[in-house]
């Protein structure tokens, strides 16, 4: 029996095959491309010394979904296939409520069908919304939103629920990343956005490599000690290892659970900006602009209950997290297009 992995070939989903794969599972992966390229399968290969299935599939595709689960004995999916730019979202809200929503429905009716009821599921900590004060715990209430992105995540969130409570066969985990950036320590793979990027680290790590001018940084008149917004990162590959560890504890229960991936540490953006200078060596130019609309002061982790439910903690240090990003982008500038 495989896993399968649905948006394999995206940034979190290209760590976690490999991080599978090391744990022993037998996986199979599916992409349409819509954002990522199939260099990286390649890439993954290589890495992992193994071979492994993979379909050009999209999951709206019902009937092209049907004949990957005829074709791979299915254990359990980990869905990552979805679209996440929250601007985007606000411009083409139906574009996300199709992709997003309506993939996850066509999914999870397959997999119905095919008898495979356990899913592990990228949520975000974007459902906490603005009003929960951190560190978040995923007891707190979760669902006002601020763009559809976030909302097709709070909905999904809720549609596996329910389907947990209509079937008690089904097993979901709901998994709320903070802010994942690094990359594998061997510069294989990594983030590689399409066009200007709009999160902070590919966009530092795109200035130091040349690509890009100048960082702005979003407001230094935020509720925190320097001034500038304060997230969680979290490093891809300890990223990857909690899905590892989430996916055992799925396969072994039922009911679906909220589960934090985070470290429960805060950074700030110049802190980021001055760590990533300090290890790499590079000047990152920038400059202070305004707040971008929609951000929140501070948001990090309490990571608590991964700990407690399946063991896993987060490993790598801010250090890592720097110097393997740089890695990345340093030997591969263009990304996966070079
Ligand atoms: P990514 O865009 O790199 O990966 C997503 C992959 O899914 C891409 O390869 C894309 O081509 C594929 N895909 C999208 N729609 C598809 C469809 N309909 N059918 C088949 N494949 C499809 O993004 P990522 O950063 O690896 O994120 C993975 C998941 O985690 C997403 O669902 C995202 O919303 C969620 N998430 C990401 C972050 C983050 O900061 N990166 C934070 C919270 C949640
Ligand atoms: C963003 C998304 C969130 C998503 C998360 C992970 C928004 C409003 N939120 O969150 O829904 O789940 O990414 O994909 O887009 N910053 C700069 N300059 C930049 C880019 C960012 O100063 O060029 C600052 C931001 O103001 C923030 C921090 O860096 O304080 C992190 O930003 P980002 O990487 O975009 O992540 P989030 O805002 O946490």
């Amino acid at each position: 029996m495989a896993i399968l992995i649905t948006g394999g070939c995206g940034y979190i989903g290209s760590h976690t095959c490999l991080e599978l794969i090391r744990a022993g599972y037998d996986i199979a992966v599916l992409d349409n491309y819509c954002n990522s390229k199939p260099e990286v399968l390649g890439r993954i290969r290589e890495l992992a010394g193994r071979d492994f299935p993979f379909f050009p599939c999209d999951i709206r595709d019902e009937k092209a979904l049907r004949a990957v689960f005829d074709a791979v004995p299915v254990q359990a999916v980990i869905h990552f296939a979805g679209l996440k730019a929250v601007g985007e979202s606000v411009r083409d809200p139906l574009a996300y409520y199709d992709n997003n929503v309506g993939g996850t429905v066509t999914l999870c009716r397959v997999m119905q069908q095919a008898g495979c009821r356990c899913i592990v599921f990228s949520s975000s900590a974007t459902v906490y919304g603005k009003d929960n004060p951190s560190p978040l715990r995923e007891e707190m209430p979760v669902g006002r939103v601020e763009n559809p992105y976030g909302r097709t995540k709070y909905i999904i969130e809720t549609l596996l629920q329910d389907l947990c409570a209509s079937d008690p066969a089904w097993s979901a985990m709901l998994l709320r990343y903070f802010n994942p950036i690094g990359a594998h320590e061997s510069g294989r793979i990594g983030e590689d956005p399409a066009g200007i990027p709009n999160n902070l680290m590919p966009y530092i790590a795109q200035v130091a490599v040349g690509r890009l001018e100048q960082l702005s940084v979003f407001g230094n008149d935020y509720n925190t000690p320097d001034g500038t917004g304060v997230r969680d990162y979290i490093h891809v590959t300890d990223l990857a290892r909690g899905h590892v560890a989430a996916l055992a504890y799925a396969l072994r229960h039922t009911g679906a659970e909220a589960v934090n991936l985070g470290t429960g540490k805060g950074c700030s953006v110049l802190e980021l900006v001055h760590t990533f200078e300090r290890v790499n060596g590079i000047p990152v130019q920038y400059r202070i602009a305004p707040r971008r609309p929609g951000d929140v002061d501070v948001c990090y982790a309490d990571p608590a209950k991964a700990a407690r439910l399946f063991g896993w903690r987060a490993e790598k240090t801010l250090d890592d997290m720097c110097r393997d990003s740089w890695r990345w982008q340093s030997l591969n500038p263009q990304g996966y297009d070079a």
